[in-house]
């Protein structure tokens, strides 16, 4: 395994988590939102995201685990879902990566059976061509190549999820 070169250094990330958290302000327009954090790749762009809004924000927490590979159908399970009423509320998903899109269609179908009035999607990566199930989301920070990312959130085996960093890894 190779640690390979940066594909977006720290500074890189900021810039972008800026031009998002502009966007998203400017869509939301000062009413208030709830975040749901998809745990736990999205952790660090989700604080950096929240922190730069000036949305009124509610944080609540998902975490879905994907066993794609032990099944055909790459089921999705959920072993922490929001706590907080949803019922009419703007939800705003943050996820860490977007890859054939099964987590974060399963995630939108959770959240959409808590009757919000309407779930978007930010995530901070995307990669278009692996997307197996149907799935749009709202703002991209950065849509990549067919390539395996760590760093800042995202990990390999649970390892790299601290480096300040996306660089891509050599398997
Ligand atoms: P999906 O359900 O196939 O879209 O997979 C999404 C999940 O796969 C993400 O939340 C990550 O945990 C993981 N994943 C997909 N691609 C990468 C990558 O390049 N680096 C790290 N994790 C990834
Ligand atoms: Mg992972």
């Amino acid at each position: 395994m190779k640690m390979n070169e940066v594909l977006y250094n720290a500074a890189a990330i900021a810039d972008r988590v800026q031009e998002l958290a502009k966007e998203l302000d400017v869509a939301f327009d000062g009413s208030s939102i709830v975040a749901v954090v998809a745990l736990k790749g999205a952790m660090p762009f989700a604080m950096d995201l929240i922190r730069s809004m000036k949305t009124p924000i509610a944080v609540e927490l998902i975490r879905a685990k994907s066993y794609l590979g032990r099944e055909s159908t790459g089921e999705v399970e959920f072993s922490l879902l929001p706590e907080g009423d949803l019922t009419g509320k703007t939800v705003l998903v943050i996820e860490d990566i977007l890859d054939t899109g099964r987590t974060a269609r399963a995630i939108y179908g959770a959240l959409l059976i808590q009757n919000p009035q309407r779930v978007h999607v930010v995530t901070l990566l995307d990669k278009p061509a692996r997307r197996e199930v149907e799935f749009q989301p709202d703002w991209v920070g950065f849509s990549i190549e067919n390539v395996f990312v760590v760093g800042y959130g995202l990990d390999y085996d649970e390892a790299y999820r601290q480096l300040p960093d996306i660089r891509v890894l050599e398997l």
